[in-house]
């Protein structure tokens, strides 16, 4: 049934069931103030089988791809049509808060039951989605899962990223029961949009409700590994020393020192991880790997930080002695979202009477992937300070409402084309 474009007009999501909702997402996975819920993990497991269940409760029609993404597809009038796909990540970072992908996920659940509601049958399907391993906290890099299924990873390299205890990807997927039957990607969705925490100070600070996200900061990201030779830490000379933990840390070091040269333009560089072997008291390190990565609005600016980031790699490897070698690449971000669907999430916003404006992204996101293969767009939500990636991530369900709302109209908009 379609509804009459007035009582459209007027849906709101319901902000009680929302919240309890992400009340409940929460409780699973929790750690300190926030949430603890890396991908794969059995934490993980549980928030999938509960949103497998979400999606039964409201209808959806659920299946899951090879590598794990959890589609929930509502059937359009004219279920032939491409869906528009809404959605984000239910995975999190070992001091995680709980919003950051999770009011993308949850917030598309809503907008179906708001449907379901009102009883409102869209022209095209809806489906949403929960995307594997966004955060690329426990297998690196981020977001592999919405890669693959947007064509940039093929599936058995996704399947070979390895955890820090030998555990693989593909491994865990079946381990956990999530490696589905379901080909990856194949599909194009008419249009993907992704509701998210800004992340970032700036509609706090302004007092906005909501984010018109209108591109990608640009972001060169690296697994770079050293090899050297252990050593005694007492006799062997220093001259001969080879120590693949030193060359990382120099690294380390120097990434922050490129961050520092760039901070004046907005630039960020960083060297989250550095891991080495044997790593123990009184023997030098044989092997160290570093992952980094530099971010910038200016694709240009973002392309010098990471040669000065490939430079430095070298020096800090000449300076210990070690060899070194650039594992993996990655990048995303840019102009990538479709002018179309930015302007229906900033015209949605504006005749629902938000505050609101344009904002640059800085995080990684799902939506990076979805814009190679449909128009896509995103719409954030302030969270207290921009502090994410912290246990103390936090937003009131007032700030939340109206993104999901933005979220619930644009979605429609597209639906019903
Ligand atoms: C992923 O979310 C990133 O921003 O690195
Ligand atoms: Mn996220
Ligand atoms: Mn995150």
């Amino acid at each position: 049934m379609a509804l009459s474009p007035s009582s459209l007009a007027n849906a709101r999501i319901d902000g009680r069931r929302f919240w309890s909702t992400i009340e409940r997402s929460a409780a699973i996975g929790t750690w300190r103030h926030g949430l603890n819920r890396l991908t794969l993990s059995d934490a993980d497991k549980a928030i999938r089988d509960q949103f497998v269940e979400w999606c039964g409760g409201a209808g959806l029609a659920v299946r899951i791809d090879e590598v794990g993404n959890i589609f929930g597809r509502r059937a359009g009038r004219d279920d032939h049509l491409a869906p528009v796909l809404l959605g984000s990540h239910l995975d999190t970072q070992a001091n995680g808060g709980r919003f950051d992908g999770i009011v993308g996920v949850l917030g598309a659940l809503e907008l179906v039951r708001t449907l379901n509601d009102l009883g409102h049958v869209t022209r095209r399907p809806i489906e949403i989605v929960n995307w594997t391993n966004e955060e690329g906290a426990r297998f690196s890099p981020p977001m592999v899962a919405s890669g693959c299924f947007a064509g940039v990873y093929e599936r058995d390299w996704v399947y070979g990223r390895t955890a820090d205890d030998g555990a693989t990807l593909g491994g865990e997927l079946v381990r956990i029961g999530y490696r589905g039957e379901v080909p990856v990607g194949g599909v194009v969705p008419d249009s993907y949009l992704e509701l998210h925490i800004e992340q970032g100070p700036i509609l706090d600070a302004e007092r906005l409700q909501v984010g018109v996200v209108t591109h990608g900061y640009t972001s060169h990201g690296m697994l770079v590994e050293f090899r050297g030779e252990t050593a005694h830490t007492g006799p062997w000379p220093m001259q001969s020393r080879r120590s693949a933990l030193v060359a990382g840390a120099r690294l380390v070091a120097a990434v922050d020192d490129i961050g520092w040269d760039f901070a004046h333009v907005g630039g960020k560089a960083s060297a989250p991880r550095l891991q080495a072997w044997p790593n123990r008291a009184g023997i030098l390190s044989e092997w160290a790997q570093v992952v980094c990565d530099v971010r910038q609005d200016d694709p240009v600016i973002a392309g010098i930080m990471a040669e000065r980031v490939q430079r430095a790699v070298g020096e800090a490897a000449a300076r210990a002695g070690c060899t070194c070698e650039i594992l993996d690449r990655w990048n995303w971000g840019g102009r990538i979202f479709d002018e179309a669907m930015v302007e229906l999430v900033r015209d949605t916003a504006a005749s629902l009477g938000y505050s609101h404006r344009d904002v640059a992204s800085q995080a990684g996101h799902d939506a990076y992937f979805l814009a190679r293969i449909c128009p896509t767009a995103m719409i954030f939500t302030p969270c207290r300070g921009g502090i994410t990636h912290n246990d103390g991530e936090d937003a009131t369900l007032d700030e939340l409402i109206p993104g999901v709302n933005v979220l619930l109209h644009a979605a429609v908009a597209r639906a019903d084309r």
